[in-house]
């Protein structure tokens, strides 16, 4: 297949985009790099540098690609900031993706594969968290998913399904590959923050509240590698479900278990610090992913904490500075 990867130097859709390549697929990797790395987009991917916000840009790009399908990765991920401006998170993450999606119909793309998010359950009720549970987002992070996985569903509806989509909620991504790892500016990760006060870049890691209701009394969140991702975005190609799916282990695991997993796993000792509960952190969010095991077949390989941890501290020994840019 050629698939165009809509945010192929972010996180995520770096990784993809290696793992799709390595699979014996052609790919297209668009970004504005407005916070991914041009050093990051994979050298065996074609390149164009162009912003979802102008129309022409993201059509042109489209149809001179010919993609049998779509990944559109391509969003802000800061749940603070988009308390703080929720204009910029509707502006970029809906508004621009609605010229995504013109630009897919325009040119009969088959599928769409949307990064999407736990974000859309807010404060869920029910554990572990399938997809009946109720959308309720408490941040316009979370919203702005839930509102283009509202619009492809319409769009797919409106096309007879001749333009199928699959939203891929991810719960914690986490891990990296051999050359493609985490590297955000701000970094407020955990896994990568915890990394850098091992790494004895940062002088400490503040724990985010000890009084959640959990058994250490830490958030617990369910931490699922980037490759297991990738492999579900290809499976979610090459499959004809429209519709929403879970992406975790199952597995929770909890700010105090992340902590002593790198402990573990690099051998090096630093300061924790405790602090206060950040706004708006669920007490424990752990998937239910059967729907995605059983519709995509999707079996994640990573299922333990320490290999996940181990593959980002590998990555951070060979790139002791992140990318190049
Ligand atoms: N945490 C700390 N200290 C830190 C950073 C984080 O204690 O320095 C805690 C947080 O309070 C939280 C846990 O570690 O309890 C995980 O926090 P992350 O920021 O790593 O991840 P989140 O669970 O907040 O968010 C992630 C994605 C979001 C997505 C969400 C969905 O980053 O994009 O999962 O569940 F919306």
């Amino acid at each position: 297949m050629h698939i165009f990867v809509a945010g192929g130097a972010g996180y995520i859709g770096s990784c993809t985009t290696e793992y799709l390549l390595n699979q014996g697929h052609e790919v297209t990797v668009f970004d504005a790099l407005l916070n991914g790395h041009r050093s990051a987009v994979d050298k065996r991917a074609h390149f164009i540098q162009g912003n979802l916000e102008k129309l022409d840009v993201i059509e042109e790009a489209v149809k001179s690609a010919k993609p049998d399908g779509i990944i559109h990765f391509a969003a802000f991920i800061e749940v603070g900031e988009s308390m703080k401006n929720p204009l910029k998170y509707f502006r970029n993450n809906v508004a621009n993706a609605i010229n995504l999606c013109q630009a897919a119909a325009d040119n009969n793309v088959r599928k769409v594969v949307f990064s999407s998010t736990a974000a859309v359950y807010g404060i869920p009720e029910y554990f572990p968290i399938s997809e009946h549970e109720p959308t309720k987002p408490i941040n316009p992070y979370g919203d702005s998913k839930l509102m283009v996985e509202k619009i492809l569903d319409w769009q797919c509806r409106q096309s007879n399904g001749r333009l199928k989509y699959t939203a891929l909620r991810y719960f914690n991504a986490a891990g990296a590959t051999a050359e493609h790892g985490e590297d955000h500016h701000p970094e407020t990760h955990l896994i990568p923050l915890v990394l850098k006060a091992a790494a004895g870049e940062w002088p400490s890691i503040t724990v985010f509240g000890r009084n959640y209701d959990t058994p250490d009394k830490t958030c617990i969140r369910d931490y699922v590698h980037v490759l297991d991702l990738a492999q579900a975005h290809l499976l979610a190609l090459e499959s004809d479900f429209c519709g929403s799916l879970n992406l975790g282990t199952g597995n929770g695991h909890s700010v105090q278990e992340v902590i002593d997993s790198v402990k573990r796993v690099t051998g090096r000792n630093f300061t924790v610090d405790e602090g206060e509960r950040r706004a708006g952190d669920p007490d424990r969010l752990v998937a239910d992913s059967s729907e995605a095991r059983r519709i995509l077949g999707w079996k994640p390989q990573f299922e333990d904490l320490d290999a996940i941890v181990e593959s980002a501290w590998k990555w951070k020994l060979a790139h002791p500075n992140g990318y190049e840019d």
